[in-house]
C-alpha cells in the first residue's frame, strides 16, 4: 500500500458492437512493480491493454499517468507519454529488416534523416540483451513467428519507458528464452518501470509478478498480492480466473502399440535444419516432437504436412509414398496441421468462425449444405468453449485464445487421420487447455495418429505416449512418457550434462 499509482484506469468501458469487452474496469499500476493481468480467454485483457496503449479509444473512463489525466490517447501519444507495448498480435513491418523494426519510430534525426549507425548499434544491443542470434539486416517477414515475436520483445524491452506492457510475451518462446525474458522483466521493474504482464502461464506469473489483477467477463474480480504474507499458489489464481477448480486430465492411456503404422518418415534432411530424422507414427498413438525453439521439430511438421520439401529422405502414409507439395495435397492423404503461425497460415480473419472451421474440409468436399456446416461448427464451438459461442462472428472479432481454438477445430474438422499439432494449447486459458488435451486423447482413442510439436515439457508430458527429442536438427532421444520428466527433457533438448 501507500505508493501512489503510476498508471490508473478508472471506469473503463469498451464495446465492440453488441459485445461489451470492458464493463467498467478499475486498474492500478505502481512504478517498479510487475503487475500480472489474468483471466480466461475473452475476459478483456487485451482490450484493456490496447486501451492503455492508445490502440483502442475507450467508450468511457479515464486514464491517469503520474497523476496527470491522459486525454484522448492515440498510439503516438501513448508512446510519447512513455507507454511501451508488445501486443498479442504481431505488429512488425515484414518488408523492413530486424534492425529497422527495432528502431521503428525512433532514430529519425533532424530533417527526417535516419542515423543508420545508431539503428544497427541499438538493434544489436537489443538482440544481445535477450541472447538472440538473428541477422540485423534480414527482413522480418522471412523469420519464423517465434523469431518475429522475439524481435518485438527485444524492441519493447530496449526502449526507455515508464510503463511496459507485454501481452503474452512467452506464448512463442521456448523454456530457456522464457527464463531470459523473465529476468529482463524483473530487471526492468527494478529500474522503476511499471510492467503489466499478461499470461496464461501461471508458473511464470508466480515467478515474476508482485500483484495480479484478475479479469473475468469484462470486470475486475480480484486483486491479489503475490508477495504478501500469504503465499498464493497456482490453484488460487485458477479459482479466481475461472471461478472453479480445474480438473487436470490424466495423460491418455495407451490403447496398445498394436495400431497400424499411419506414417513413416525415413532419413529426412532439410538443409541444416533437419538431419537424417526418422519417425514412425501409429494409429491411436500420440507422439511428442519436443525440442528448444529452432531444434527442427517445426521443420519436421512442415515436411510431413507438405509445406516444406525435404532435401533427402522419404515419407510414407498408410504404406504409400507421400509426395504432397501443399497442405491441401497433404490433407488429401489425411494429414492435417495446426500451424504454429496461426494468423498467417491458419485463419482468414474476415471469414466467420464456421467458414474458417470448414475451410479445409470444404476444399475437399464442395457443396456441403450451409446449414450442416453451421451445426457442425456449433458443435466445435461448444466442445472447445469458444467465446462468444456464435459461429457466425468473424474470426477477427475473437480474442487471441479463442482464435487458437478455431485453428484447432479447423484442423481437426478437416477429417485428417494424421494430426500434426504445433503448440496446440498455446494462448488458451487453463480451463480450455484441459478440454483440448482431453479432445486429443479422444481423437487418438478413435484411431487418429497424433504428433504434438512443442517446446514445452509440460505439454508433451501431459499429452503424449512417447516423446521424441530433437536438438540442432537431429533426434537425440526417444522416451516413453513414463521414463520422461521435465528435467530429463530439458537436459536432452539443451544438451546440458545431466550432472552425471
Ligand atoms: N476487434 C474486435 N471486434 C469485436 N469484438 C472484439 C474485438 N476485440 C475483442 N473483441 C471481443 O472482446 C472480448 C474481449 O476480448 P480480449 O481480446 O480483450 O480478450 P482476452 O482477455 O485478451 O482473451 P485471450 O486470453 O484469449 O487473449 C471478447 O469477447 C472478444 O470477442
Ligand atoms: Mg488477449
Amino acid at each position: 500500500m501507500g505508493a501512489a499509482p503510476l498508471l490508473r484506469a478508472s471506469g473503463v468501458r469498451k464495446s465492440f458492437g453488441a459485445t461489451q469487452a470492458l464493463k467498467g474496469v478499475d486498474f492500478e499500476l505502481r512504478a517498479g512493480e510487475v503487475h500480472a493481468l489474468l483471466g480466461p480467454n475473452g475476459a478483456g485483457k487485451s482490450t484493456l491493454v490496447k486501451v492503455l496503449a492508445g490502440a483502442h479509444r475507450p467508450d468511457a473512463g479515464t486514464l491517469t499517468l503520474d497523476g496527470r489525466e491522459l486525454g484522448r490517447l492515440g498510439p503516438g501519444a501513448a508512446h510519447a507519454a512513455g507507454i511501451e507495448t508488445m501486443l498479442q498480435q504481431t505488429a512488425l513491418i515484414p518488408e523492413l529488416s530486424v534492425a529497422e523494426n527495432i528502431a521503428l519510430g525512433r532514430r529519425v534525426g533532424r530533417g527526417g534523416l535516419v542515423d543508420w549507425r545508431a539503428v544497427r548499434r541499438d538493434g544489436a544491443a537489443a538482440l544481445a540483451a535477450l541472447g538472440l542470434e538473428l541477422r540485423l539486416e534480414q527482413p522480418v517477414g522471412e523469420l519464423s513467428i517465434a523469431d518475429q515475436r522475439a524481435v518485438e520483445l527485444a524492441r519493447a524491452l530496449s526502449r526507455r519507458c515508464s510503463v511496459l506492457i507485454l501481452d503474452e510475451p512467452t506464448a512463442t518462446l521456448g523454456a530457456r528464452e522464457a527464463q531470459v525474458l523473465l529476468r529482463q522483466v524483473r530487471r526492468t521493474a527494478a529500474e522503476g518501470v511499471g510492467v503489466i504482464y499478461v499470461s496464461h502461464h501461471l508458473d511464470e506469473v508466480l515467478a515474476v509478478a508482485d500483484r495480479a489483477t484478475v479479469v473475468r467477463d469484462g470486470r475486475v474480480v480480484e486483486l491479489l498480492e503475490l508477495r504478501g504474507e500469504r503465499t498464493v499458489q497456482a490453484g488460487d489464481l485458477v479459482r479466481a480466473m475461472l471461478g472453479r477448480e480445474v480438473v487436470v486430465a490424466a495423460p491418455p492411456e495407451r490403447v496398445g502399440d498394436t495400431g497400424a503404422i499411419a506414417l513413416e518418415a525415413r532419413s529426412l534432411t532439410v538443409g541444416r535444419r533437419l538431419r537424417d530424422v526418422s519417425l514412425t507414427l501409429r494409429r491411436g498413438e500420440i507422439v511428442g516432437l519436443f525440442g528448444a525453439v529452432g531444434a527442427g521439430q517445426s521443420t519436421l511438421a512442415r515436411v510431413l504436412s507438405g509445406q516444406t520439401r525435404p532435401g533427402a529422405g522419404s515419407v510414407a502414409v498408410d504404406g504409400a509414398p507421400l509426395r504432397a507439395r501443399t497442405p491441401r495435397q497433404a490433407l488429401r492423404r489425411g494429414i492435417a496441421l495446426v500451424p504454429e503461425d496461426r494468423l498467417r497460415s491458419g485463419l482468414v480473419p474476415a471469414f466467420d468462425v464456421a467458414e474458417n472451421i470448414q475451410l479445409s474440409a470444404r476444399a475437399l468436399s464442395r457443396g456441403v449444405l450451409a446449414r450442416r456446416r453451421l451445426s457442425e461448427a456449433r458443435r466445435w464451438v461448444g466442445d472447445l468453449g469458444v467465446q462468444p459461442a456464435d459461429p457466425t462472428l468473424p474470426v477477427a472479432a475473437l480474442s487471441g485464445g479463442n482464435q487458437q481454438k478455431v485453428v484447432f477445430a479447423k484442423a481437426v474438422a478437416s477429417g485428417g487421420r494424421v494430426l500434426m499439432l504445433e503448440e496446440p494449447t498455446a494462448g488458451v486459458d487453463v480451463g480450455a487447455k484441459q478440454e483440448i488435451r482431453a479432445l486429443v486423447g479422444r481423437l487418438a482413442g478413435d484411431g487418429a495418429a497424433v504428433a504434438i510439436v512443442s517446446t514445452e515439457p509440460e505439454e508433451v508430458l501431459a499429452m503424449c505416449h512417447r516423446i521424441v527429442v530433437l536438438r540442432k536438427g537431429s533426434v537425440v532421444a526417444e522416451l516413453e512418457r513414463e521414463q520422461a520428466s521435465r528435467q530429463a527433457l530439458t537436459e536432452l533438448a539443451t544438451g546440458a550434462e545431466a550432472g552425471r
